[in-house]
């Protein structure tokens, strides 16, 4: 059985216990806080998670950490859920901006839907899949170009409709943590994002894509884009003049 598909069921209260404090309060759990978070989870109505994912913290599986959280699944009236639990180091207070800025992509149908929320905790939509990075790598054989295509158009739209609404996602210079494809392609992660700052998504995914990321020339290759300096050209046009026509223009020099 792969990593991903073993799991254990630990009721809420087992967390209170190491090793499993640490899902509570990572990395530096002490009891007072483990408390406050357990009463945390039972105002959400959650009564076990699930430790199942291909990330491990004291040796215990779970979807994914970033600086600011741990992500564990759980379930709540018999459906699956991913629970951002805010980290004890994290730079931040609380979740609220995250949730403020979720909410806001969510209006237009973009990123996990938020469900529920306290000071430290999120519960949102439980996505699965691979991430972009490794979903690209892993394209072979024929039909990959135009699974690419879609995929990369999915992607862009999504960008276009945040910079549209005045949001601006903050870490997609590095897709590979932030963008998941499977059923759909979803944008996870606002915690850095601002409705005041300049927006950059669909500049920040292309030049990731097409122009100096990891996997750039892998989608070269396989979209046919020889020369790099017109594409340039369009996200220098569409940085100064953020429209329809000028994204447009974008997505017809990287044939999309
Ligand atoms: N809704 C979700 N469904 C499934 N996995 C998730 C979800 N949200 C986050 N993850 C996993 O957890 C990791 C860390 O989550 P992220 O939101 O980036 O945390 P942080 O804000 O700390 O950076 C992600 O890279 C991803 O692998
Ligand atoms: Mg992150």
């Amino acid at each position: 059985m792969s990593a991903q598909k073993t799991s254990k069921k630990i009721a809420i209260e087992d967390l209170l216990r190491e090793p499993y404090r640490q899902i509570l309060c990572y990395p530096d759990s002490n009891e007072k806080e483990a408390k406050n978070r357990l009463r945390q989870l039972k105002k959400l109505k959650i009564d076990s998670i699930i430790l199942q994912g291909t990330t491990e913290i004291a040796g215990l599986k779970i979807l994914g950490k970033g600086c600011v959280s741990i992500v564990v699944k759980t379930k709540l009236n018999g459906r699956s859920f991913a629970l951002k639990i805010r980290r004890v180091d994290a730079n931040r207070v609380s979740m609220d901006r995250e949730v403020e800025m979720s909410t806001l992509a969510n209006s237009i149908g973009i990123g996990p839907k938020i469900h529920a929320h306290t000071k430290d905790m999120i519960v949102m939509d439980l996505v699965s899949g691979a991430d972009l990075t490794t979903w690209v790598r892993s394209l072979n054989g024929p039909g990959s170009t135009l699974k690419l295509r879609t995929i990369l158009g999915l992607l862009l739209k999504q960008c276009f409709m945040l910079d549209q609404l005045g949001l601006d996602h903050g870490q997609l210079s590095n897709l590979k943590k932030h963008v998941i494809v499977g059923r759909k392609l979803v944008i996870l992660d606002f915690e850095s994002s601002s409705s005041s700052r300049r927006t950059s998504n669909v500049t920040s995914s292309s030049q990731y894509l097409f122009v100096g990321g990891p996997i750039s020339k892998r989608v070269r290759r396989f979209m046919r884009l020889r020369e790099y300096d017109t594409i340039i050209e369009r996200l220098r046009d569409y940085k100064t003049n953020k429209n329809e026509e000028s994204f447009l223009g974008l997505l017809q020099q990287v044939r999309l």
